[in-house]
């Protein structure tokens, strides 16, 4: 039987709360004893707009059933704003959800910049400036933990998502390297990839479908990965409907040409099978153990 998880004296912001994935995770939080700063712009999926009633309506909800909140109604791109109304709120800031979203769906021959750089800029922009801003409060402190929302779309890519997959998988790039800096300093950084019934999702996926994905099936990994038990770092996690798994990156064994002698394109194209073979793949953990078949390659010759 696992203790309980509680948050009691955290502080947790959750962006985009005013609705959707964040306003779940925003109720858990709050019930597992943390103090939560819900932040929302209040704009349309598309990033239009703004309006302080989403916020406004999951504080009232959180402090009617006791709990404590505060709204705020910033755009993630002001990241700094929002961390200074935590540390004027609470004293402190313990956990960051970075959950706020936009899409800006076309299909690449059509998209134009300011879908591109939008996206970008609440996905990632947003996620760094309020993840930065943090940052050293969180290193003071000894204690932190950040969750990062990435997508199946940046996984494994999407059609018409390319601004939106880009961002989605950067966010992954930018979790493996905060778990790394982090770890010395009681930070631990994770991702995932959620599948929920959200405004986001609406008219994308088969309406009985979407009605069984609720938002609050998600929110259970959020806070555990906000909570001290959680001792994981650097991980990515699918999620939704109920379910949990944990993603990884895969390597074939690969080809060593000699790397003196050098090899040509004819080799590629001849060893192209086996290359491709993910028969005993690897699952490199960092970079160091990434370049362990390449340098043993490299080894062969000096041999
Ligand atoms: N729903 C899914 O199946 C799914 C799948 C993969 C990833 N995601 C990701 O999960 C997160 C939550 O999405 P959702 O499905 O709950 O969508 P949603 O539209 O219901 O929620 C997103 C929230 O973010 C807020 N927001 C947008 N721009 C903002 C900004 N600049 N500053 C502050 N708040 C802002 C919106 O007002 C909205 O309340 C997003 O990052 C999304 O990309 C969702």
């Amino acid at each position: 039987m696992t203790d309980s998880v509680r948050l009691e004296d955290r502080v947790v912001i959750v962006t985009g709360a005013g609705g959707g994935l964040g306003r779940a995770h925003a109720l858990l939080f709050a019930q597992h004893g943390a103090k939560v700063l819900v932040n929302d712009l209040g704009g349309s999926t598309h990033g239009e707009g703004a309006s302080a009633s989403a916020a406004d309506r999951v504080v009232a909800q959180i402090r009617d059933a006791g709990g404590t909140a505060v709204a705020n109604h910033d755009s993630v791109t002001d990241g700094q704003r929002i961390v200074e109304q935590a540390l004027d709120e609470f004293g402190r800031v313990d956990v960051l959800v970075n959950n706020a979203g936009i899409l800006r769906d076309k299909t690449f021959h059509k998209m134009e910049d300011a879908d591109w750089g939008q996206v970008y800029q609440v996905h990632v922009e947003g996620a760094y400036k309020l993840t930065r801003a943090a940052w050293p409060h969180l290193r003071e402190q000894n204690f932190g933990r950040v969750i990062f929302t990435s997508s199946t779309s940046g996984i494994y890519g999407n059609f018409g998502q390319a601004n939106y997959g880009m961002a989605k998988l950067g966010l992954y790039g930018l979790t493996r390297t905060l778990a790394l800096e982090g770890r010395k300093h009681g930070i631990l950084v994770n991702a995932i990839a959620p599948t929920g019934g959200t405004r986001m999702t609406e008219g994308l996926i088969p309406p009985q479908v979407f009605e069984q994905l609720k938002p609050e099936l998600i929110s259970p990994l959020v806070v555990y990965l906000g909570s001290a038990q959680c001792e994981d770092t650097g991980q990515l996690f699918e999620v939704g409907g109920g379910w949990i798994g944990k993603t990884r990156w895969e390597r074939s064994l690969g080809v060593g040409f000699d790397p003196q002698a050098g090899f040509s394109v004819e080799d590629v194209a001849a060893n192209w099978a086996q290359i491709g073979d993910f028969e005993g793949a690897l699952h490199p953990r960092d970079s160091l153990e990434a370049l362990g078949q390449m340098m043993a390659n490299l080894q062969k010759v000096r041999q």
